[in-house]
């Protein structure tokens, strides 16, 4: 975002002739905390309770508190944007954190074996997939790790193959690599993304040194078949291009798909090119906590890893909380899931019959939707009013998106965040990201506010 959006927000809308809809919801009316529009469709009735909305506020969370000082706490009512939960954490890993408090002492540790084994145990319960203790190694964070994957096998200047639109972050670590990204675009049609191999062969041929797969992908949702992993592992493997798999969000798989993990292809010599990465903190929610994991078969692989100082250290608390989550904390997530299944069931019936400026298209995986705005943007301006923000730019500020014009327009309108799509890449222009992950009464408001205010447009 740039300074001019952080520190002049409404001078800016008014520069660029974008003020908030008259007699749409009111940015006042609406703020946190104020009685839900509409009654969400169904109660959740479970063992553990999703629908009381959880407070963030005050937390120092980005998802919430950040869009706060962004966008004005009159402005933010649901913020669906950043990748994370506002569920309250499975009790079991309160649990877990408190009994490790009750010991007040927090110097080094060395990693328990047990650790390692609710790792190991976890993947072969649920997805059949057997790590070799010697082949996995910790790390403090997805990205951290695969920055040093990428030190390993991309030398600077070289080129990582992204399959874009994906999740806005490769690209700034391939930049910390010193590499540049080269993007093989997903096809879309009706919907759905697909992958073109001519294309990505083509692209691999031209330097490039090592391939970052998302699976399942963010933004997109999709959770890409055997088939698709192998056509790409085939190739990866006899050009000699590693394959470097993020596989953080596989626990969030909607109703009638399969997530098959990139190390179950059944072709040894494409998963021995491979490095799977993972971790605890998307599917328990435990993204500050920082600790994450990757694996190989591969022993080269891993030591060429190790070797680039990669940092393996994970601190008391985040293991105490990732081994309480993977060991005992299985029902809570199958309930999260299944929640997050019907949010999107919810918000795709809401969109498709109350919202008809915005597509949802229900994700196969992640709790995250990508919407085609693409009508809404041709309805507000955005590109006009971002070219015409633009031409009163001072020097040095960053050039605005039509994106970020339909964020603002949410936010202003709406008391809705969303994540603007050209940062994730080719084929993020008219997109907006939303994340489910919340209490329907959450979602239930946020889409009766957009209805509301897009209905003026
Ligand atoms: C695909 C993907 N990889 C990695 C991450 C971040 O992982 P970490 O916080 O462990 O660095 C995210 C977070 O949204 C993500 O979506």
């Amino acid at each position: 975002m740039s300074q001019t959006l952080e520190l002049n927000r409404r001078a800016f809308l008014r520069n660029a002739g974008l003020t908030a809809v008259a007699g749409a919801v009111g940015t006042g009316s609406i703020a946190a905390g104020a009685p839900v529009a509409a009654a969400p469709p169904k109660p959740h009735h479970g063992k553990y309770d999703l629908d009381t909305i959880y407070n963030r506020i005050g937390s120092d969370c980005y998802k919430w508190d950040k869009q706060i000082e962004k966008f004005g706490r009159e402005n933010i009512t649901v913020p669906m944007g950043i990748a994370d939960m506002d569920f309250k954490c499975a009790p079991q890993i309160t649990q877990a954190i408190l009994r490790r408090v009750e010991h007040e002492n927090y110097g080094y540790i060395y990693m328990p074996d047990s650790y390692a084994e609710s790792i190991i145990t976890w993947n072969r319960a649920r997805y059949g997939i057997e790590i070799q203790p010697e082949g996995l190694v910790n790390a403090n964070g997805v990205n951290p790790a695969l920055l040093s994957a990428l030190r390993a096998f991309s030398p600077p200047s070289s080129k990582v193959l992204l399959l874009p639109p994906t999740y806005s972050a490769f690209y700034s670590t391939v930049k910390k690599a010193g590499c540049v990204a080269e993007e093989c675009p997903l096809h879309y049609e009706n919907g759905e993304y697909s992958i073109d191999f001519e294309d990505f062969e083509r692209r691999i041929d031209s330097g490039v040194t090592s391939f970052i797969f998302c699976n399942p992908q963010n933004p997109t949702g999709n959770c890409w078949s055997l088939a698709d992993m192998q056509a790409l592992g085939e190739i990866c493997a006899r050009k000699g291009v590693v394959v470097l798999s993020d596989e953080i969000h596989c626990d969030f798989v909607n109703t009638g798909h399969r997530y098959t993990p990139f190390s179950a292809i059944p072709d040894e010599s494409i998963v021995r090119n491979s490095v799977t990465f993972k971790s605890t903190s998307k599917s328990f929610n435990l993204a500050a906590t920082k600790c994450a994991y990757f694996f190989s078969d591969n022993a080269d692989y891993i030591a060429r890893i190790k070797a680039t100082g990669h940092n393996t250290a994970v601190n008391s608390l985040a293991v105490a909380a990732s081994e309480a989550a993977y060991n005992e904390a299985g029902d809570w997530l199958d309930e999260v899931t299944a929640y997050v299944d019907q949010n999107m069931e919810y918000a795709a019936q809401f969109i498709n019959k109350r919202i008809p400026h915005v597509k949802f298209y229900k994700p196969e995986g992640t709790y995250l939707a990508w919407l085609d705005v693409s009508e809404l943007a041709e309805k507000i301006g955005a590109r006009e009013m971002a070219e015409e923000a633009n031409r009163k730019l001072a020097p040095g500020e960053t050039a605005l998106e039509p994106e970020n014009m339909i964020e603002l327009y949410l936010v202003e309108n709406a008391g809705v965040q969303l994540n603007d799509g050209f940062r994730y890449g080719v084929g993020g222009d008219n997109r907006m990201r939303m994340n489910l992950a919340t209490s329907r009464h959450l979602v239930s408001q946020a889409l009766e506010n957009m209805a509301v205010a897009l209905d003026r447009v």
